[in-house]
């Protein structure tokens, strides 16, 4: 309980037994033009912009792409643990876990260590196996989700070393884990998350692409193209953000519809899932994301001329077989809005809509694909009256269980 009066300090007290609570107090490093919309019309719009910038913070002082090098100290000073471990366990919850999934693929393509990625809220209640060489990685923007900073507790409790990617400086979680790395991607504001995102999975593969490097599984030169084509990202980041009207003419055929599947194989199906979560969180249209194989098993069911079906079908990964299951859309007569390589036509001829994006390695595919669902769910929610940035029963940092 605080207690504030005009004039006083803030006195703080434990309800329980009204003892005085000493609090550590820590000046945050924000600046006011951070948190004011800046023009937007929306501080989620604003945060979707922000990416290419957002995106350059995350690895400013940590790629060294002229050298060669990617420096950072929580991992540097923990090298051995990182090298040793004989899994990766992530802890996560709504769209930090969707990073976690990314983080799956890119530590286990990148660096070939095994990862299991986790809904801290079941992780906490089902007495986890964790032993001494497991690392945990916390993935948390608020670093105050209730649920991520009880299942770090019990992680430490059972002596894993527990790594931590937040966005906000000082968070509970940030103090709770033994080390970890900020995403700094500023202030997000918007309930439904958008740069946290794109600059959680932007730290994750920078230590999937040192640790993959230092454990011999990607080659010198490998690595190289690797951090060079990193360093491009917020320049084709740039370039999907210049659709914004392209997709708004799409969000404006599908707003009205009542549900919308969404599918990606690979890297692009924690996409999917996202772009689902984007749209449900801030439309409150139903949407859900699958695994583009997995259609058949069921999804493939709800197809008709009035689903739309949104196809992450990058050129990159199992490109043959989305283009499979658009034709399997296409003859239902689902409707087809796809995310595809810039160039390419062969998905071009058989969707209803495409969006471009620049070709990149595989395992930056989401940085780029992420971006145009965003953009879809901001049209579709404003065009459909909904408070985008605060959505109705949502909370920016859930606090409780
Ligand atoms: C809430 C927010 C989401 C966020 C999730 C996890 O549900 O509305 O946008 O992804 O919490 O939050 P965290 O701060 O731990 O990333």
């Amino acid at each position: 309980m605080a207690i504030i009066k005009l004039g006083e300090d803030i006195r703080i007290r434990k309800i329980q037994d009204n003892t005085e609570v000493v609090p550590d107090i820590q000046q945050l490093k924000l600046n006011l033009e951070q948190i004011e919309k800046g023009g937007y019309d929306h501080f989620m719009l604003k945060e979707i912009h922000e990416q290419p910038q957002s995106i350059v913070d995350a690895y400013r002082g940590r790629l060294l792409a002229s050298k060669g090098i990617i420096k950072m100290g929580s991992v540097d000073n923990n090298i051995s643990r990182f090298l040793n471990a004989n899994r990766i366990v992530i802890v996560a919850c709504g769209t930090s876990w969707h990073a976690g999934l990314v983080a799956e693929y890119l530590f286990e393509d990148l660096a070939r260590i095994p990862v299991e990625v986790e809904y801290a809220s079941e992780f906490r209640y089902r007495n986890p196996i964790i032993n001494t060489n497991d690392i945990v990685i916390a993935i948390s923007q608020s670093g105050e989700t209730a649920d991520t900073l009880a299942a770090i507790k019990l992680a430490k409790s059972k002596g894993a070393f527990v790594f931590g990617v937040c966005n906000v400086v000082g968070s509970s979680i940030a103090r709770e884990t033994d080390t970890g790395a900020y995403t700094h991607a500023g202030p997000e504001i918007g309930v439904a998350s958008t740069k946290a995102f794109t600059t959680q999975i932007t730290v994750l593969a920078l230590i999937a692409l040192k640790l993959g490097n230092l454990k011999g599984e990607l080659s010198n030169s490998k690595f190289n193209h690797y951090i060079q084509e990193l360093s491009l990202i917020p320049g084709k980041v740039e370039e999907v953000l210049k659709m914004d009207k392209e997709i708004e003419k799409i969000a404006a055929i599908y707003k009205d519809a009542p549900n919308c599947l969404y599918l990606g194989r690979g890297f692009n199906f924690p996409v999917a899932l996202e772009g689902a979560l984007k749209l449900k969180e801030i439309s409150y249209i139903h949407a859900e994301g699958y695994p583009a194989a997995e259609m058949k098993h069921g999804p493939i069911a709800l197809i008709d001329e009035h689903m739309p079906v949104v196809v992450i079908a990058t050129k990159k990964g199992h490109y043959d077989k989305v283009v499979s299951n658009i034709q399997e859309i296409k003859a239902r007569n689902g409707k087809i809005i796809a995310i595809i390589t810039k160039g390419d036509t062969i998905v071009r001829d058989i969707a209803d809509h495409v969006i471009e994006i620049p070709e990149t390695e595989e395992a930056f595919v989401p940085l780029l694909s992420t971006i145009p669902l965003q953009l879809l769910s901001y049209y579709i929610a404003v065009m459909r009256g909904c408070n985008v940035d605060q959505p109705r029963n949502l909370a920016k940092s859930v606090t409780v269980e």
